[in-house]
């Protein structure tokens, strides 16, 4: 293989770039010729191709975003729209492709390869970390720090006015971000579409502990919960419980995609970057590198999209028995 190409999509997360320098660095040592691909399958469509090489990627292992953009494309979803870009990656004789992304990238690649047999690999890049095959996704951890540095700044607030903060964070079907800042900033509940929490039962734990005399409270809420959004869930407290509460809500949003990449992130971005790449060299293909137990490993896009990746139930149990 001598010429393969490089591209972000879905939601972008931080540490992509370093994902995308340690590709381009790879393939400059392998001695081969690599292209970026703009704006995620709409750019393989419209055959916006870029020459990449090892000074392309200077200066941009410590940078949010991705330096290729990103997309979620509605063409790519058509046959018409992959036969095109399949067409373009003919035209400039792209023999192999590395993708960065989640499920909705790893959906697609696995029915291009399907379809016209281009080999692909995947590094798992994306804040949520619901991807099957790696501990770990690029991104989540510097997600997961910004959250906190958020929360932490509305403990400080919520504990001045005595009041009880509803925090979402995102994950629309994952609530890994969830778990990890509700154990990281000392939350008093978590509510995550994995483990069902009814508000009757988040009722009971913000009563139980006024009557231990608890200043604040903080429940931090996945976007994708049963219950529904941090919002809803505010209002069904605010409409069934007995006693005055003073509660705000606050979204972080966006926020949690953006800004510079952990030491964490980078070194994990650089290592399955490198080893995506290095399995396509040695033939793999249809598969995502990920890094399991220490050691890197490759599934099968198939399994990386279909198979849950479970929270942990200990972590589950902790914040209950650490909050009381
Ligand atoms: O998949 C990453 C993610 O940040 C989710 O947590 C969130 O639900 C979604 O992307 C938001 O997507 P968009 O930026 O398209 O609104």
């Amino acid at each position: 293989m001598k010429k393969i190409a490089v591209y972000t999509s879905g939601g972008d997360a931080p540490g992509m770039n370093s994902c995308i320098r340690a590709i381009v660095r790879g393939a400059a040592y392998h001695g081969v010729e690599v292209y970026g691909i703009v704006r995620g399958y709409n750019g393989m469509i419209n055959g916006d191709i870029i020459p990449l090489n090892s000074q392309s990627v200077s200066n941009i292992i410590q940078r949010g975003g991705t330096i290729l953009k990103s997309a979620r494309s509605k063409e790519f979803l058509t046959t018409e729209g992959r036969k095109k870009a399949y067409d373009q990656l003919q035209a400039k004789g792209i023999e192999g492709l590395v993708a960065i992304g989640g499920n909705g990238t790893f959906t697609g690649a696995e029915i291009f390869y399907n379809e016209f047999k281009i080999p692909c690999v995947g590094a798992p890049g994306t804040i949520d970390n619901d991807l099957y095959g790696t501990d770990y996704t690029i991104g989540y951890d510097t997600a997961v720090n910004t959250a906190l540095d958020a929360i932490d700044k509305i403990r400080d607030t919520a504990d001045s006015h005595d009041r009880v903060f509803f925090i979402e964070v995102m994950g629309r079907d994952s609530g890994y971000i969830a778990i990890q800042c509700a154990i990281a900033g000392g939350a008093e509940a978590v509510m995550i579409p994995e483990n069902l929490t009814p508000v009757s039962e988040v009722m009971e734990t913000l009563l139980k502990g006024f009557s231990k005399a608890k200043s604040s409270s903080i429940v931090i809420v996945a976007e994708g919960d049963e219950e529904g959004n941090a919002q809803k869930v505010a209002q069904k407290i605010k409409d069934q419980m007995k006693i005055e509460l003073d509660i705000r809500v606050t979204t972080l949003g966006h926020i949690q995609r953006g800004g510079v990449p952990t030491a964490a992130d980078r070194i994990l971005a650089s290592r399955l970057g490198l080893g995506a790449l290095e399995g396509l060299l040695r033939g793999e293909k249809n598969v995502m590198a990920g890094v399991v137990n220490n050691q890197l490993v490759y599934t099968p896009f198939h399994d990386t999209i279909t198979k849950k990746k479970p929270v942990s139930e200990d972590l589950i149990r902790m914040v209950e028995i650490l909050s009381t």
